[in-house]
Parts: C-alpha cells; structure tokens; sequence
C-alpha cells in the first residue's frame, strides 16, 4: 500500500482542482487587463542557475539531484532566474518594456508549516527593460487588483513597500560599515518577530554598538513616506535615494490605492538580487505568511545573460491566498456540469444512445451514460450524483415513436421532445 502522497505535496482532488483553477482564472485575467503574455520553462533545471543567484535560504531548500547524464539539476524553486535566462537569450528581438506572466509550479524543501508547502503555484509577473519607478507601482498595483479581484478590500490586505536603497542610505549614512549591512537587514527583516535583546546581540556579534543598534532600530520603525524622507534628508545622498519610493507611493496614491499601501522598512525579502524598491502583501491580521512578495533586480539578467536590463516584479502563492479565501469565503464548486445524462432503457438502446452521446459531444454539449446495462432507477441515481440538469430517456416506445423523453431533474417533471430536436441539443 503506497498510502500517502509526500510531505509539503498535494493530491488535487476535483473540488480543491477547481478552487486552484479558479485562482488561476482570476490571476491570468487580472494579467491580461494590464497587458501581460503568459509565459512558461523548464521545471528542472542546471543547479548552476540558483546556486550562485539567489541567495543562501533558497540554496538550502533545493530539490538537487544528479541526472543520469551526471549533470547537476534541481526542481525549479523560482521562476525568475529562468526568466531572466530566457530574455537573456533573446534580449535584442523582445520589444521592451516585456511584461510576462507565468504561474509555474514550484519545489522547495521547506519545513512544512500552515502556508508553505514544498510544492506550490505561483503567479509571477515581470517587467523588464524599465527602470523607471513607474513599473514598480505598476506591479504593486497588480497585486492589490488581485487582491481586489478576488473580493478583498483594504481592511484585508495590504501592500508593504520598502526600498533596498533607502534602508542602506539610511544604515550607510549612520555610521554602518559595508560588511556590516548584512547583518543590519537580517535584524530589521526580524524586528517585528524576534525580541529587542536577542537583535541587539546579533548586531553585537558583528561590532555593530549601541549607538548604530538604535539607529537600527530607529529605521525598522519608520512607516510612512514622511518620515522616510525625514530621515533621508539628514543623510548624505539621502534625497536621490529616496526618490524611487516617493514615487512608487505617489503613483499608487493616485491609482486610488493609497488605502492598500504602506511604507515599512521591515520589508527586506529573503532573495539575494533585489537592487531597490521591495514589498509583500499582508492578511491585515498578519496571520499567515506573505500572500506575494517581489521587487526591482536590477543585476540578474546581466549575472545571468550579460545582458544589461533592469527588471521589477513579483510572485503570489496558491498556497497562503488559498487559506485566505477559504477563510473568507466558501468553496468553488467543482467544474464538469453535465448538460444531460443519457438513459437507456433496455439493451437495444445503447447503441442509439451511443449514437445521441457522440453527436451531442460533437456539438460541444456534455453528456454521460451508463458504461453497462442497468435499472433506470440506476441511472437515474447516477445522473442526480453527477450533478445533470436533466435525463434524456430513450426506449423501445421512444425510438418507435422518434422522440425522447427529456426529464428535467431538479423539479422532476418530463416530456416528450422530438429526436430531431434531442440530437440538435434542443431539449425542450
Ligand atoms: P518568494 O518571496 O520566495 O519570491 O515567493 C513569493 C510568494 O510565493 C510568497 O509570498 C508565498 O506566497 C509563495 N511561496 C513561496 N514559498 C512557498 C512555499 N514553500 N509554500 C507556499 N507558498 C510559497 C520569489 O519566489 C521571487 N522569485 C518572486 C519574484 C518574481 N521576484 C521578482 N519576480
């Protein structure tokens, strides 16, 4: 017995099928109203591509193996350095700005917890070939009307934008050293969820004192465009740093988003190539994990492809916006709405039920029939269960006579429609 599927994967039943198809349908149509092309690769690919690139958390929770041609490979754990491969290769011939979404299936050998699995799909889209802050609202904004789509509203969720730049103008312009900065955005990325001490320990460890620990500190708590700016323009290079952010709020401010979006420099994301602006997407509860996250990297497709592109973008899991749906809202029915379920009466009737299935079919309509002889009753029981709006019945008597008998099975009442209508799809 091969009992269970294994941990942090999912055996799709219809009903949870149709719920994920369902999030699907909303991303790739949000996606196609900011004019987005659906794009796809490879799901295993050369180690090489995420070893040196992302970053250390996501190296750890590969899904790594030799083929039997010896090459190192690993399961895809995120779609951007493929797509920074694939428009590295055709970098000249793509009209730029690209805007590509994807929704690939990904693996990564997490813990398995509530909202991450080691499997799951995520909607990302890109722009490449824009630098401009303008493309970073844009994204920002395509995931608050996600959001939206699906029913939420500002006291739901919320968009978290910080910038990679300002947090090192700000760090760099306190007195931190370079080699120390590292460590500085880990402590930030933690201040909401580890205690005070064991941060200042951390900075401790790596000569960080107590004066930059409370500029630190004092940087974590910065939640408004503001008072960014406030801290920005006390430091060298502080304005032009500054900008971006500035830009990205107002921009969403005058989408009408401004409800969705808040500054928090918190945000400083696990991935090691992001060059600029940040965010995630919160429950406002903040109990679950991020639903998206993303930002500006700027330095991928050059590491990657040698060519210079500036890119922004971002990914939502199934996974944490499933939980929230199921939350708020009940389950999407499962899809495969019979339009009829065919009856035959006595043996002889199959054939001419056979006849009726594949014509309808051809015709686009869905039906299904006994796969062998039995009882109406049968039958019937077996259209009810699979959801028929109503039974075709045909008979010895029926046949003779050229009609059906069409029995709408919701409110039980039936009648008799000519053959020649029945086979149009006509039932009544
Ligand atoms: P990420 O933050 O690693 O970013 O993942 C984005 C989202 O995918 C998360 O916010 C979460 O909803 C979902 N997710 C990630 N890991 C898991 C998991 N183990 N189980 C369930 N859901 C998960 C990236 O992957 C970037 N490549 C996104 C991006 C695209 N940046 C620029 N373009």
């Amino acid at each position: 017995m091969q009992g269970q599927a294994l941990p942090g994967f999912r055996d799709s039943y219809p009903e949870e099928l149709a719920f994920r198809n369902s999030i699907f349908a909303t991303w790739r149509e949000v996606a196609r109203r900011y004019g987005f092309q659906e794009y796809d690769g490879p799901p295993l690919e050369p180690l090489e591509l995420y070893t040196e690139k992302s970053g250390e958390e996501i190296v750890q929770q590969l899904y790594a193996f030799e083929d039997k041609g010896g090459r190192k490979v690993a399961l895809r754990p995120e779609m951007t350095p493929t797509l920074a491969r694939m428009v590295g290769a055709r970098a000249q011939a793509l009209k730029k700005p690209i805007r590509w979404f994807s929704i690939p299936q990904l693996f990564r050998y997490e813990r398995q917890q509530r909202g991450r699995l080691r499997e799951h799909f995520q909607l990302n889209m890109d722009i490449i070939g824009e630098a401009g802050p303008l493309a970073d609202a844009e994204l920002i904004a395509a995931t608050i009307d996600i959001m939206r789509a699906f029913g939420f509203g500002p006291t739901d969720v919320q968009a978290r934008v910080s910038d990679r730049r300002v947090l090192r103008t700000l760090l760099l312009g306190s007195g931190l050293t370079e080699a120390q900065l590292p460590t500085a955005f880990e402590v930030i990325d933690k201040s909401e969820r580890v205690p005070g001490e064991a941060l200042a320990e951390i900075l401790s460890k790596v000569g960080i004192g107590q004066r930059e620990a409370t500029i630190v500190f004092e940087v974590a708590k910065l939640r408004s465009i503001e008072t960014v700016s406030a801290a920005l323009a006390k430091v060298k290079g502080g304005d032009e740093a500054g900008e971006s952010l500035r830009t990205v709020i107002a921009a969403l401010g005058t989408m009408g988003l401004s409800e969705f979006v808040a500054v928090d420099l918190t945000i400083v994301r696990g991935l090691a190539y992001y060059t600029g602006i940040v965010f995630e997407l919160f429950d406002r509860g903040k109990e679950l994990r991020a639903i998206c996250g993303g930002g500006r990297y700027d330095n991928l497709i050059r590491e990657i492809a040698g060519v210079d592109l500036p890119c922004v973008g971002f990914g939502m899991g199934d996974v944490v916006l499933g939980e929230l749906l199921a939350e708020q809202r009940k389950r999407v029915e499962a899809s495969g709405q019979l339009d009829a379920f065919l009856v035959a009466v006595g043996g002889e009737d199959v054939a001419p039920v056979l006849q009726l299935a594949a014509g309808l079919r051809d015709r686009g309509i869905a039906v299904e029939y006994a796969l062998r002889n039995q009882p109406i009753r049968k039958q019937l029981e077996l259209a009810a269960a699979r959801g028929a709006s109503r039974a075709v019945i045909i008979g010895p008597d029926e046949r003779k006579a050229k009609v059906a008998v069409v029995r709408d099975l919701k409110t039980g009442k039936q009648r008799k429609v000519a053959l020649t209508k029945v086979r149009k799809g006509v039932f009544q």
